[in-house]
């Protein structure tokens, strides 16, 4: 199967940008589908850490192409930073990053609407403030800006010029006190025409011709699908398809070119902003797994929420999704933890289920129902064969397997990349076949 698809099965920052780094050595591209600089996709290699916001976690290495597909939000300037900040390293992106003409840009009013609007809420989101809503707002409204538009800088300048009394006069409504003047995001936009043009092309085409030559693309999911706009805990989640049911549309390849689906899960749960999040720790959990996890937001810095393994969310993300296999990381910041919990049912009004809840007003009155697993004491963060972890990490591996129905193909133990168990499907040295699930009752 020439491609890869490898999502984030909670609420983000799973470490997808470790596994899709790591992978990526097997790639001819590497193409992100959806999202905007929300994302923050970590990479370490030999003790540098690299943060991609919106460059796909491929480019480091260096002959693999990166795609960036009609599916994105972009803001340029933050772009740019990303492409220069790697140029200083002496890696040029030039002849290895393509952009989609349909993407959508991410304008100033776009980031000062989004603070704006958090402001006027009674329940805030906790949005990244980087314009990502309003952006996909303004593209599904059709008054967007897009690449193309970058690149025909005379028709950029009769849509702004157009558009900006609009954006100007929602931003006065929403309590914003100066307008945003015309001439000054037209000086910007004129570098970053200048500057990006050149990147722009008809990336769908482009990927789908290189599907039929049989070269290998992953597709790079950002979030997780817990935050996806129709299947996520809605409002508490961003405005795209983050899961792979985005991919289709986002990349502009036909549904059965997705190829194997990969579900990063991080060993435990965490989540960064507001909205349900069942099996959200004490404060002594949350804070023990925080700093044994160092988790706090790539992009925003902010604490990330923590707690045990939600199973429950799992199993209907691996359905949802048609996940065929588990990336699953952070597993060396279990060590030291006497008893592991991992949720397998919720009580709902005194009821017991195994179902994950439509409704997300649902979620957030649900109480975890926990199983107790053995922890284990050793550093793990050396192993390199599943052989090698100690028993009770092998047992929660495999009760993560059962309980999701599908196989842990990867097991992360650390953030660099030699600090990877990789385990061959179905080989009975590795310990992994494929698992039945947990019936649901
Ligand atoms: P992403 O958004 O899914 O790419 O994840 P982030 O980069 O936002 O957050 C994951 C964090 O965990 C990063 O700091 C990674 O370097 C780190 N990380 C990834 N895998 C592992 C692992 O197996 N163990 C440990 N300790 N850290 C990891
Ligand atoms: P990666 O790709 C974790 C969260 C924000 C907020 C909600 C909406 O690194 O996993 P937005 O700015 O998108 O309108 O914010 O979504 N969020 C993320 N949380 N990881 C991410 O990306 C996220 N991108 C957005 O915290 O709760
Ligand atoms: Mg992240």
């Amino acid at each position: 199967m020439p491609a890869t698809t490898v999502i984030g099965t909670q609420w983000g920052d799973e470490g997808k940008g470790k596994v899709l780094d790591l992978i990526a050595e097997k790639a001819d591209i590497v193409m992100r589908f959806q999202g905007g600089a929300n994302a923050g996709h970590t990479v370490e290699v030999k003790g540098r850490r690299f943060v991609f916001h919106l460059l796909p976690s491929g480019v480091l290495h260096e002959d693999k192409m990166n795609l960036m597909g009609n599916g994105l939000v972009i803001d340029p300037a933050a772009l740019w930073l990303e492409i220069e900040e790697l140029s200083r390293e002496g890696i040029d992106l030039s002849q290895r990053l393509k952009i989609s003409g349909r993407a959508h840009l991410v304008m100033p009013y776009h980031r000062s609407l989004d603070a704006a609007f958090e402001k006027a809420r009674t329940e805030r989101i906790g949005t990244t403030h980087r314009g990502i809503g309003p952006c996909y707002a303004d593209k599904i409204s059709r008054h967007g800006l897009r690449f193309y538009d970058l690149v025909d800088f005379d028709r950029f300048r009769r849509k702004l010029s157009a558009l900006l009394p609009l954006q100007n006069r929602l931003l006065q409504a929403l309590g914003h006190e100066a307008p945003l003047e015309e001439e000054k995001i037209l000086q910007e936009y004129a570098l970053h025409s200048t500057r990006l043009a050149p990147f722009v092309t008809d990336t769908s085409r482009y990927v789908r011709e290189a599907l039929e030559r049989d070269s290998h693309v992953f597709f790079e999911g950002a979030q997780g699908v817990l935050l996806d706009v129709d299947h996520g805990t809605y409002p508490f989640v961003t405005s795209s398809n983050s899961s792979a049911l985005g991919l289709p549309a986002g990349a502009g390849i036909p549904p059965h070119a997705a190829g194997h689906i990969l579900g990063v899960v991080k060993a435990y749960n965490t989540r960064v902003g507001s909205g349900p999040f069942p099996t959200e720790g004490s404060d002594d959990e949350n804070a023990r797994l925080r700093d044994a996890g160092n988790e706090f937001g790539a992009t925003t810095g902010r604490p990330r929420r923590c707690g045990w393994l939600d199973a429950v969310v799992l199993r209907h993300v691996v359905a949802l999704n048609g996940i065929q296999g588990l990336a699953l990381t952070k597993i060396d910041v279990l060590g030291g933890i006497k008893t592991l919990k991992i949720c397998t049912r919720y009580e709902i009004d005194g009821r017991e289920v195994d179902r994950f809840p439509d409704d997300t007003d649902l979620l957030g009155r649900v109480k975890p129902v926990y199983r107790d697993l053995p922890g284990w004491t050793a550093d793990i963060s050396g192993c390199r064969a599943f052989d090698e972890l100690p028993r009770e990490a092998r047992e929660y591996i495999g009760v993560v397997e059962k309980l999701a129905g599908a196989p842990a193909e990867i097991v992360s133990v650390g953030p660099g990349r030699e600090q990877t168990i990789f385990r061959e499907v179905s080989s009975p040295s590795s310990g992994t076949r494929r698992p039945t699930p947990e019936k649901e009752t």
